[in-house]
Formats: C-alpha cells, structure tokens, sequence
C-alpha cells in the first residue's frame, strides 16, 4: 500500500513543475529535515583562519607543526623515504586488512620498546589504522564489543576535543575523570586518584600517554606511580592516547616512560598511535592500534576479530604513510635523522614558550604568573583564557585558537610571538 507521501509525489506532473525551478525543488526534498551542524570545534577554526585577509592572522588552533615562518613543515628524512620509496617503483596493490607487516612491527617496537617480554613474545596485536583518530575508532569498537566488564570509558577532563565523539560513535557511555586544576593550572592528581579509586572496578580508562591535549600538563613520574598502583587496586583497563611520542621532551624513550611502565608492571592495556605529528605526516593518516595479549594464541584470535571489525568500515588502511614511517624507522641512518628532527621541532616549541613569556612580562610589563606557559609540554599551552577573552583575541588581533583558551605552541614563530603577546596582555590586563 502506498503510504500518503508516496500517494502526493505521484501526482506530480514533472512538466508541470519544471517552470517552477527551485521552489519545486525544494517542495520534494528529502533532506530538507537535516538540521545545520556546527563546524568542528578544532578543524573549524582553521577555516575561520583561512577566510581571514588580514595580514597578521595567526592560526593557533589545529595541533600541526610550522617552522619559523608559519609554514607546513615536511621532515628531510620523510622526504628522503618517499624518494626511496619512489625509486623503488612500488606496486600500489591492497594492503592486508592489518595493514604493512613491517609497519606495525617497528611501530610497536617505538612505541613498547623491545625490552618488554610482551614484545619480544610476540603478544601485541596490532592493527594499522587511519592515524589516531582511526585507532581510537578501532579501540572504541573493540572494547565494545569484547571487553567484558564495562561499557563506559572514563576520560580525563579536559581531553581532546574529539574523544568523546569517537567513544559515543562507537557505543560506548562516556564518563569524566578530574585532571586538571584552573586554581593551580597544573595536574589535580588527589582528584584524579580520588575518582579513578571511586568509579567501578574494571572499567575503561583513557590515559593521554605524554603531552596531554590539551592542558600540556603531564603527570610526573611519581605521580604516574600513583596512577598505576590504584588502577591495578581497581583492576582498570587502561587505552593509552599516544598521539605526541617525542614532542614532549623531544626523545620518544622519555615520553613512552609511562606506557612501558604500565605494560611492564602487567596492566591491561591497549594503545592508539599516530604518526601525525612526530613524523609531520598529517594527512598520510598512519597509525596504529594495538593490545597487549596474554600469549600468541590469543592475540591470534585478538587480530582475528580486529579484521572482521575493520574490513565493513575502510577494506584496509592506505599504503604510503605506512611506507615512509617503515623506510623511516628500518633505516638506521634516516631514523637517527628523524629522532634529531623530532627534537628540534620539541626544541623550538619549548623556545616559543620562553620567548612568549619573557614577552609579555618584559616588553609589555604583564602582572599576571605566566609560569604555566613554560611548565606545560607539548605542543599545546592551556592558556585559562575565558571564552569571551578568546573571541576578543580573534576579532580585535586576528589570533585563532580554540575557545577553550588552547593555544597551539607550534604556530608560535620568532615574526609574530611578539604580536601574540601584546595582544594576549591587551585582553587580561
Ligand atoms: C588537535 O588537537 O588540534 C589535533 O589533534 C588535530 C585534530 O584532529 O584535532
């Protein structure tokens, strides 16, 4: 039986709709319920950025690393892989749906060590992915489906603006665990320890691995002894984040310290890598997922349902970022190269704080502590900037940044750190 829309569209007469152009149109669309989103609170602000003429315009929002002159920057040892790789003419045939063996491999070794008994027992399954938004993708329907005590995460708050999304999309219950203080502006370790001992034993929790996004503020390696001894007390399940291996000291041993201490101390953990940052490769879009098993057989089963779980969404990862992050690390020459690059991209963020520190309270005579800006690490500083004071940076200086006062410290040069200081003393003094 036709329904009563179907009975109305049939009695259209085409012809004699079709002077009636776009008002005829738009009386038979379908779509005309789907509601206006709103643009995407990191991604949104780049086309903010893009769209501003003024010439002092600074993007401060999408966590992606510029040289000096505010520009992309793309490694020399990357550059020097794709030109392996290019001369090697390479066939372009599918990956397995695991994605290149050689990848996951070494970038298990990155990330864990080869110190581990798990590593060198073969008891990590990993999955390539679509960089770490892809993993997390990957790790939420996993944990989903087969983790069997819970189906909430805990996540820090505040945490990247996007995790909450991916764990919902997922079908996951997203829950909050405390992080950060504003009062200090630095870690609230008692409430963090206070809700991970109070939330139900063998839940999800989500650990940023090092340079937390986007507060820059890391837990020291005491404080991650705490951590680790009430999750274990709790049973927990622990997901690390590691989508900054380097950039937060610039050595990428230093900055997998708590990851490979979990993994050693025998948690339960699974991990989300992403090769966007340390290896500046954004839009390859490499990384991976991966989970520490109990022996070979179970990760043999583990990887088993990682390809049934990946084949109906994306067949199997792309080919050429996981080519360069392989012809990177295989090579002992290209990844002595990169781990310098990774520490002169950490180095000149570190620069940017001081410089914009001493800028404000030097040249501009700012009463306010800045002492935050050269505490936190990685690429972001978590400036306590209101919402209001955030749009009064974008509208009178043409300074883009999110509007939970995150500043990206890598679009930060030598030209116009003194711009940004001036205008960030304007809107708080
Ligand atoms: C960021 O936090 O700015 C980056 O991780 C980029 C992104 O996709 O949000």
């Amino acid at each position: 039986m036709l329904s009563s829309i179907q009975k109305v569209s049939c009695t259209i007469n085409p012809q004699r709709l079709a002077p009636l152009g776009v008002a005829a149109r738009s009386f038979i669309s379908t779509w005309s319920n789907v509601p206006m989103g709103p643009p995407d609170a990191i991604l949104g602000v780049t086309e903010a950025f893009k769209a501003d003429k003024d010439p002092k315009k600074m993007n401060l929002g999408v966590g992606a690393y510029r040289d000096d002159n505010a520009k992309p920057y793309v490694l020399s040892s990357v550059r020097k892989a794709e030109k392996i790789i290019s001369d090697g003419l390479l066939d372009k045939e599918y990956l397995g749906i695991l994605g290149l063996p050689t990848f996951t491999n070494l970038a298990a070794q990155l990330a864990y060590g080869t110190e581990l008994d798990a590593f060198q027992e073969k008891r990590i399954a990993v999955a390539q992915s679509i960089s770490g938004t892809g993993a997390l993708r990957i790790g939420g329907t996993f944990l989903k489906r087969f983790y069997p005590h819970s189906k909430t995460i805990y996540i820090p708050t505040p945490t990247w603006g996007n995790h909450k999304a991916i764990f919902n999309d997922s079908g996951l219950e997203v829950s909050q665990y405390r992080y950060y203080d504003k009062n200090t502006i630095g870690l609230d370790i008692n409430g963090m320890l206070e809700d991970l001992k109070n939330i139900p034993e063998k839940s999800i929790v989500l650990l940023h691995a090092c340079a937390h996004n986007p507060t820059g503020v890391d837990p020291t390696k005491e404080q991650w002894n705490q951590i680790s001894d009430v999750i274990k007390e709790r049973g927990h399940f622990c997901l690390f984040d590691m989508a900054y291996q380097g950039f937060a000291s610039g050595n990428t041993d230093a900055d997998a310290h708590a990851l490979r201490k979990f993994v050693s101390e025998g948690h339960n953990v699974a991990l989300c890598q992403s090769f966007a940052k340390n290896m500046g490769l954004y839009g390859e879009r490499a990384g991976t997922f991966s989970v520490i098993c109990n022996d070979t057989e179970e990760r043999s089963k583990v990887e088993s349902q990682l390809k049934i779980l990946i084949r109906p969404m994306y067949s199997n990862p792309p080919l050429t970022g996981a080519r360069i992050v392989s012809t990177v690390l295989e090579n002992p020459d290209l990844k002595q190269e990169w781990l310098g690059e990774v520490k002169m991209m950490a180095d000149r963020i570190i620069d940017m704080r001081v410089s914009l520190k001493k800028h404000l309270l030097e040249d501009y005579g700012s009463k306010k502590n800045w002492n935050h800006i050269t505490d936190q690490i990685g690429m972001f500083c978590y400036t306590g900037l209101t919402p209001e004071q955030v749009s009064r940076l974008t509208k009178e200086f043409h300074v883009y940044l999110t509007k939970d006062g995150r500043i990206s410290m890598a679009g930060i040069t030598t030209k116009n750190v003194k711009h940004l200081a001036y205008a960030i003393h304007e809107i708080t003094k």
